[in-house]
């Protein structure tokens, strides 16, 4: 799905460090989004993948502290904004859509009431047949009903929709999803990617999408970011990032996805490390098959491998076996 936008970017995340207080979790992130294009960051489990949304969010209970880096909304820093210039920004330019958002919604007030107050309290009116319309927009069953429902009636994944739709209403112009998809049976998740990809072709929509499920990003993402242990490993163009993987970790990565042939996939030996984003040297080296002393010497920063494809393996664009 190849619909990347030209001009300038919409998020800038420069050279990112966070922490929640003590050791770093991310270590100089850096990547942008251009308006209309979507950019998913995979890695596994506690990589900083959600870290990475918290700090973008910058709400100070996430716990997230930006340590050093800057993120820039639409020319706007935003790296260190006041609490009350935030709250004009998160919802109506900055939407956000959890793993799970039945704790977003409570869950025996209708629908109606909770879309209310949340336009409210971001200084807009609800207006009943713009929601009903959004909700045809995207192709809501009962689109006329929906509002008098309560979110213990819906399924998750309507209920995630309804979320979703709640986002449209503020009309952000950046949408962070963070697993959005991942506890959505197979059905649901093609209709929620779906949607997504039809509000960032009607609504020019730029997408930050976190997901596990490297088919989902190659179905909806422009870009792929491949996190390991708090660092950006692999960045680029999906197809040239599936297609000819270059970082030890972004190929076993593709090879832990399951097939259809019954077997257990691969996975990859071994864990990341819980202080990866401190260390000096090449973090992955104690799993990678090629680990030497030469990767621990330095961090190796990403590097244009192709164009708009990067990669931070000393081993760069040579690492081309078949593993
Ligand atoms: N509030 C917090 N305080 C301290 N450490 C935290 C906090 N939240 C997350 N961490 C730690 O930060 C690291 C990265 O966590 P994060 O939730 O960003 O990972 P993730 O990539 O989103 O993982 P998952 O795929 O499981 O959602 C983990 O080691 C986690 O334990
Ligand atoms: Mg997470």
């Amino acid at each position: 799905m190849e619909k990347a936008k030209s001009g300038k970017n919409l998020l800038e995340i420069n050279n990112l460090t966070v922490s929640y207080g003590d050791g770093k979790i991310i270590t100089e992130v850096s990547f942008a989004l251009k308006p209309g294009e979507i950019v998913c960051i995979a890695g596994e489990s506690g990589c900083g993948k959600s870290t990475l949304i918290k700090a973008v969010l910058g709400i100070k209970q996430l716990g997230a502290i930006i340590e050093e880096g800057s993120i820039v909304l639409d020319g706007m820093d935003i790296t260190r904004m006041s609490d009350e210039d935030r709250r004009q920004i998160l919802g109506t330019q900055i939407g956000y859509v959890p793993q799970n958002t039945r704790g977003s919604f409570n869950n025996i007030r209708s629908y109606d009431v909770q879309y209310q107050e949340t336009m409210r309290s971001h200084g807009l009116k609800f207006d009943r047949n713009e929601a009903i319309k959004c909700f045809d927009r995207l192709n809501f069953p009962d689109s006329d009903k929906l509002l008098f429902y309560q979110p213990w009636e819906m399924s998750g994944g309507m209920n995630q929709r309804m979320a979703i739709a709640q986002a449209v209403l503020l009309g952000p112009k950046l949408m962070l999803c963070d697993e959005a998809t991942s506890v959505l049976d197979v059905t649901s998740q093609k209709e929620v990617i779906e949607e997504l990809a039809k509000l960032r072709d009607e609504l020019g929509w730029s997408i930050l999408f976190i997901t596990h499920n490297l088919g989902v990003a190659s179905h909806i993402a422009d870009k792929l970011g491949v996190m390991y242990a708090g660092r950006m490993v692999e960045y680029g163009n999906i197809r040239k990032v599936l297609d000819n993987p270059i970082h030890p970790y972004t190929k076993r990565l593709l090879s832990a996805i399951p097939g259809r042939d019954r077997k257990l996939p691969l996975g990859i030996e071994g864990r990341p490390p819980l202080d990866g984003a401190e260390w000096e040297g090449c973090n992955f080296v104690d799993r990678c098959i090629h680990g030497g002393e030469k990767c621990t010497e330095k961090m190796y920063k990403l590097v244009e491998v192709e164009p708009d494809h990067f990669a931070s393996c000393m081993r760069g664009g040579q690492c081309n076996d078949n593993e």
